[in-house]
């Protein structure tokens, strides 16, 4: 069990250049916030995994979602308090994941959009699991993967200031498994694409 620090490292370096780069809401993102939001019936208290720049936290605040913004990478922490917004810094794997602004009571939701790809493969049943046990029952969740098989490492920037990415790529029978395993009853495994080549499977579940 292992959280890869490299990756969280090069978030840290490049979270105002990789905002500036997200902000744009991706049209099968959008699609996704429209069902999330309609399951919660438009209101509830939301983790959010991953939040990097922002963008989907402030979507679904005018939606009428409360969201508890969080991130594994420093950078992006900052980053959203120095917008004026309240960040936690939390790996979903290793910490506590209850709520510090309404101590004792679970999540209605769970928003993870394509931030557990980088999640080895032999950790996503537990980072499931765990989400599923911070979650009230019939709470919901989005997280999304992207399609493929194996890992990929791959590196950006300078010699100096190397970044390097490690993302895990799934296949959706056997992330159907790990979900249901976890906790988790899946209502949809949707394939979406976002830039050419950029392959997703979206999952919108509910906790059983
Ligand atoms: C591709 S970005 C997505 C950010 C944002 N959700 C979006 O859609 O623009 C991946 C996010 O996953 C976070 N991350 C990196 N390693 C992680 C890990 N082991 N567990 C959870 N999140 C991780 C990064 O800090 C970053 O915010």
């Amino acid at each position: 069990m292992s959280t890869d620090l490299d990756t969280v490292r090069s978030y840290d370096a490049a979270a105002a250049e990789y905002a500036a780069e997200a902000a744009a809401m991706p049209e099968w993102v959008a699609t996704e916030i429209d069902a999330f939001v309609t399951g919660l019936g438009g209101s509830g208290r939301v983790l959010e995994i991953g939040s990097g720049g922002g963008r989907d936290a402030l979507e679904l605040e005018k939606r009428g979602i409360s969201v508890r913004r969080t991130d594994i990478a420093k950078g992006f922490v900052e980053l959203l308090r120095e917008s004026g917004f309240e960040a936690d810094l939390l790996d979903p794997l290793t910490q506590d994941l209850a709520d510090p602004r309404r101590p004792g009571t679970p999540y209605d939701g769970i928003w993870a959009c394509a931030c557990l790809i980088h999640v080895a493969r032999e950790d996503l049943g537990t980072v499931l699991g765990r989400l599923a046990e911070a979650t009230r029952t019939g709470g919901r969740l989005h997280a999304s993967v992207r399609e493929g098989e194996g890992e990929d490492y791959s590196t950006y920037g300078s010699a100096v200031a190397p970044r390097r990415y490690v993302e895990t790529y799934w296949r959706e029978s056997a992330l159907r498994s790990t979900l249901t395993d976890a906790g988790w009853i899946v209502s949809e495994i949707r394939r979406c694409v976002g830039r050419p080549h950029d392959h997703w499977l979206s999952v919108r579940a509910s906790r059983a």
